[in-house]
């Protein structure tokens, strides 16, 4: 089997490997299955979150495969994001102990902040898990600073609940600013980034600072047109530039996007539920783009933010 690429986290030095599995949208009903069989067709990344309702299914996969030999607990990352109505001093403890007990595991790998938006506190015995918007359908904002959750974050290293912690969708500006207060910091920061949205600042930035980044929605709009809201961009995956890259290389053009992001040392987690695509998704390491072909993959950038945060909290625009 392929070994794949890895990155060294500051810090600890760990390595985390480039390509992972995502479980955004994975239905609880298949998750536990996928999980198992994505294990067992090699991955050893699984980035789950709270968020995303199925870390229980997602544990349950991952305890199958340890059960049945085909992994070794330390043999896999496993990546988890404490939601937004979480913020809160109080609160960050209790619910990554909660999510830890879904998975079954005592510690994960990497623990991120999964927006740096606060919401108000959704009692997870009532709903869990909570989303963006309350039981009236409005988003109801928090006011708790971005600093009293990171210094909570850092006491779970310091107990041994995560080993790396970092952030996700975090502008470069949100990252200087918790570099002010950061005992530990920040390991990863998680963004979307595809063609579409390159990101080369904030590439540049996270080089400089040492942290690491995970691309999510590698594959463009894809996930968003399943949702419903493609914000009118071409599917990537059918765009002709991508085509005739693949062609020349005998991929796929899922493969070429998931490449193009690894070949400039981002970690990428496509999910799929169907399992030819999932193991398609894996086997991007036995070919290398050609600059020409790079270049000319990324100058399809038109900063196409799909899952923009400005969205929901206009004030993150400010910090852009
Ligand atoms: P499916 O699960 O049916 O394969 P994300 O951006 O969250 O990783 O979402 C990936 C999206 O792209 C999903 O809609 C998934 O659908 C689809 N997908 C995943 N892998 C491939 C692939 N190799 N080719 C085409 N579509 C893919």
């Amino acid at each position: 089997m392929v070994r794949h690429a890895t990155v060294a986290l500051k810090r600890t030095g760990q390595q985390m490997p480039l390509v992972g599995f995502g479980l955004w949208k994975v239905t609880r009903a298949t998750c536990a299955d996928t999980v198992y069989n994505a294990l067992k067709a090699g991955y050893r990344l699984l980035d789950g979150a709270g968020d995303y309702g199925n870390e229980k299914e997602a544990g349950e996969g991952l305890r199958r495969a340890i059960a049945d030999g085909v992994v070794k607990r330390e043999e896999v990352w496993v990546t988890s994001k404490l939601w937004n109505t979480f913020h809160k001093r109080e609160h960050v403890h209790a619910v990554a102990k909660k999510q830890l007990g879904l998975w079954g595991i005592d510690y994960f790998d990497l623990f991120l902040v999964h927006f740096p938006i606060a919401l108000e506190y959704v009692d997870p015995a009532h709903r869990y898990p909570p989303e963006w918007w309350g039981d009236d359908k409005k988003v109801h904002l928090a006011k708790v600073p971005l600093q009293e959750t990171w210094q909570t974050m850092e006491e779970l290293v310091d107990a041994g609940l995560a080993k790396n912690i970092g952030v996700s969708n975090c502008q470069g500006s949100i990252l200087l600013d918790v570099l002010r207060y950061a005992r530990y910091e920040p390991a990863v920061n998680q963004v979307e980034l595809h063609p579409y949205l390159t990101q080369e600042p904030l590439i540049k930035l996270c080089k400089t600072l040492g942290i690491a980044i995970t691309a999510y929605s590698s594959l463009g709009p894809q996930s968003y047109v399943e949702l419903g809201g493609d914000k009118g961009a071409k599917n990537l995956l059918e765009h002709d530039i991508v085509l005739s890259v693949a062609s020349k290389h005998g991929k796929t053009t899922a493969q070429v996007l998931l490449r193009w992001a690894v070949q400039q040392g981002l970690a990428v987690i496509p999910k799929s539920n169907n399992h030819e695509r999932l193991l398609q998704n894996f086997e991007v390491d036995q070919f290398t783009l050609t600059e020409d072909e790079e270049k000319a993959i990324s100058s399809l950038n038109i900063n196409l933010r799909l899952n923009d945060p400005a969205d929901i909290d206009p004030r993150i625009a400010i910090f852009a």
